[in-house]
């Protein structure tokens, strides 16, 4: 299959006609599979209201058939026909947040096929704040399902090119709207339950949304990981690299006592790093994620660090951690993954 690429500036004014979207958003309608850029990371779109349709999205990614799809919409009026028993805690999340980086996992309605919720009945919805994202939902005339447009197993891409590297000859194509801005996927955040529950933490943080509902928990496989995830998609070794990827959790002049011990063993080394651990250490590849009194930067730099390391050879990567407040949760959660919870000290 060739796989198109179409070129949209997400930031100009003047084209809010964007004639590129028209061939992208008639193939979904279609029952075709289209990546497009959200301000979280690239969407791999299919209308998710066609069975057929869904399929191809699970069989391009290689993803398990047990790990549901999030629902992308244009319009919050849209949830009642896909959700039902929505509660007051979920419409204020919605009222606050929406269009935004959190999903609502609700009660489906019969309408959502069984293929999108992975056999589940609940469905994950959310709506994207971006301009092409958006344009393009409205265009297509269905609700979007959309998984990360990357491999699985491999980190989530946040521009047109990582989608190619994973995805070329296997959907019709990409919308080419530029470097997405959060960097990490959205919140995911259970509203079925009386307190609702964070099943993946992401571009909302829970002191943002403890402003808005009061009570919010995370799941416990958050903190234990003896318990059993209850969003499917976290159960599996995600965001990963190609070469082994190890967090280091001390200063940074033991931080350098690994590295050159781990150079001396014959090995050529990765670090994926803060501003102020460039400055520091050195390793035969240094990759600058920005200053850790920024974790925006940090998350919003992170997936294309990690894929840093797949053109720039190495055999191992150590990786700095940072502070669990605020994005820090999400920034960790995805670290921890792509490592498989490797840590040194
Ligand atoms: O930011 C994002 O959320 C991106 C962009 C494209 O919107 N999408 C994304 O999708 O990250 P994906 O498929 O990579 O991750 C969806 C997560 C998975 O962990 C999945 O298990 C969970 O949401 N999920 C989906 N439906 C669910 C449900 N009904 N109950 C629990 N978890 C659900
Ligand atoms: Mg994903």
């Amino acid at each position: 299959m060739n796989t198109k690429v179409w070129v949209v500036d997400n930031l100009s004014t003047e084209s809010n006609t964007y004639p590129q979207l028209d061939e992208p958003a008639r193939l979904l309608r279609e029952g075709e599979v289209v990546a497009f850029p959200t301000e979280t990371v690239y969407g791999l779109g299919a209308n998710a209201l066609d069975k057929n349709a869904i399929k191809k999205i699970f069989e391009a990614k290689g993803r398990p058939s047990d790990n549901p799809l999030i629902i992308h919409i244009s319009n919050k009026d849209d949830v009642n026909s896909l959700a039902s028993n929505i509660s007051d805690d979920a419409q204020k999340i919605m009222n606050a947040f929406w269009p935004g980086p959190i999903t609502l996992v609700l009660k489906k309605k019969n309408e959502v096929p069984l293929e999108v919720t992975a056999g589940l009945d609940t469905v994950a919805i959310r709506i994207p704040n971006h301009k092409i994202a958006l344009e393009l939902i409205v265009r297509a005339g269905v609700p979007i399902a959309a998984p990360s447009a990357n491999l699985s197993g491999k980190p989530s891409p946040t521009n047109a090119e990582h989608v190619l590297t994973d995805l070329s000859g296997k959907i019709s194509g990409v919308l080419d709207g530029g470097e997405t801005g959060v960097g990490l996927e959205s919140t995911v955040i259970d509203c079925t339950c009386s307190i609702p529950i964070i099943l993946r933490p992401g571009g909302i943080t829970k002191e943002q949304l403890e402003e808005v509902i009061g009570n919010v928990e995370y799941d416990s496989h958050l903190s234990n990981e003896d318990y059993i995830p209850r969003s499917p998609g976290m159960k599996y070794r995600h965001y990963a690299p190609d070469a082994q990827f190890i967090l280091v959790n001390a200063d940074y002049n033991r931080f350098q006592t690994i590295i050159t011990e781990a150079k001396s063993a014959g090995n050529r080394v990765g670090i994926l790093v803060s501003d102020e651990g460039s400055k520091i250490l050195s390793a035969d590849v240094v990759v600058n994620l920005g200053s850790k009194r920024n974790l925006l930067d940090i998350s919003s730099n992170l997936y294309k660090g990690l894929r840093n390391f797949n053109t720039e050879k190495v055999d191992v990567i150590y990786g700095e951690t940072f502070e669990e407040v605020g994005i820090g949760v999400a920034i960790m959660n995805r670290l921890k993954k792509s490592s498989g919870d490797l840590v040194v000290y």
